[in-house]
């Protein structure tokens, strides 16, 4: 397995792999790696030649009160595990190689940028979409692998990829979770014993839900009133958003009359934690 740090090292390695006409899977990460992210890894080696890897904790994508500083960073473990995953090269930066002095240049995605998590995090998708598309311009991917877990940045990445022509595809996984149904996060780090049982409510609050919508409630509001006081009941949490929203351009539905995805935020102690279910229903005729 190759680990190279510099820009031109993976230029290079991608180049030569194309020369042989092998395809190259990219799994962009910040570390920390979990089952989710070697979930991403293992369908990458399913459906390409070659594997690579980016291990960068992105500046770019942390407001100034979040935690960049305190970010996990765990090389090691994480180099470890994509041997295991038997990939072909991992891209480790420095902050320097990527942000060099004099760029200009941000990727926004508008619109999309401004829901769910847009104003609870300013500037956030921003930082994504930039990093996103530069790593593509480096590695030059035939496929690139993202978690569902991230809903939101799933759908920006793709609506960029669209918007810009971007040459690679965009392949969706499902999100990993514990026994208990949390989603596997690196942030989950950050959880006490206590919070961490709680946070499994969260889960469980848009399972009952999705019974509730399948069973044939209609209306989102009593659904999400209903996934509030369950998570609440659970301990002393701080709701960001609950939405129910289409899953294309992340509006909010009234009525579910077509499919649409439960997504939250919540914050429970000083973790704040994300997650997202389909509600997977049928599109009425109207
Ligand atoms: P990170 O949080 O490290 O996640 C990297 C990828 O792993 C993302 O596509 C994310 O959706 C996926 N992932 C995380 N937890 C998952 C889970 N439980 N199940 C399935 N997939 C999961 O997302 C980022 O990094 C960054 O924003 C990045 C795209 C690398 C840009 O900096």
């Amino acid at each position: 397995m190759l680990t190279l740090q510099r820009v031109e090292q993976v230029r290079g390695a991608s180049r030569a792999a194309r020369r042989t006409g092998r395809s190259i899977g990219f799994v962009p990460t910040m570390g920390a790696l979990h089952a989710g992210h070697r979930a991403l890894m293992s369908a990458a080696r399913g459906r390409c030649d070659l594997v690579f890897v980016s291990i960068f904790v992105n500046p770019m994508q942390f407001g100034p009160n979040e935690d960049f500083a305190k970010y996990p960073r765990t090389l090691e473990a994480d180099l470890a595990a994509c041997r295991e995953e038997r990939v072909d090269a991992v891209f480790t930066p420095e902050t320097a190689e990527l942000y060099p002095p004099g760029a200009r240049t941000t990727v926004h995605v508008a619109g999309l940028t401004e829901r769910l998590c847009g104003p609870f995090r300013p500037g956030h998708f921003d930082g994504v979409t930039t990093v996103v598309a530069k790593l593509f311009g480096i590695v030059e991917p035939d496929l690139a692998f993202f978690g569902e877990k991230d809903f939101q940045q799933l759908v920006i990445v793709q609506q960029m990829v669209r918007d810009l022509n971007l040459p690679v595809e965009i392949v969706a996984c499902p999100t990993v979770r514990e026994p208990d149904g949390l989603a596997m996060s690196s942030r989950n780090a950050y959880l006490s014993p206590d919070e961490r049982v709680q946070a499994s409510s969260l889960y469980a609050a848009m399972t009952t839900a999705q019974r509730a919508a399948y069973a044939g409630t209609r209306h989102a509001a009593s659904l999400i009133e209903q996934m509030r006081r369950q998570i609440l009941a659970a301990g002393p949490a701080t709701i960001d958003y609950i939405s129910i929203v289409d899953p294309n351009d992340l509006t909010d539905i009234a009525v579910l009359d077509r499919p649409a995805r439960i997504c939250l935020a919540v914050r429970i102690g000083r973790t704040r934690l994300i997650d997202n279910l389909p509600l997977d229903l049928p599109a009425v005729q109207r």
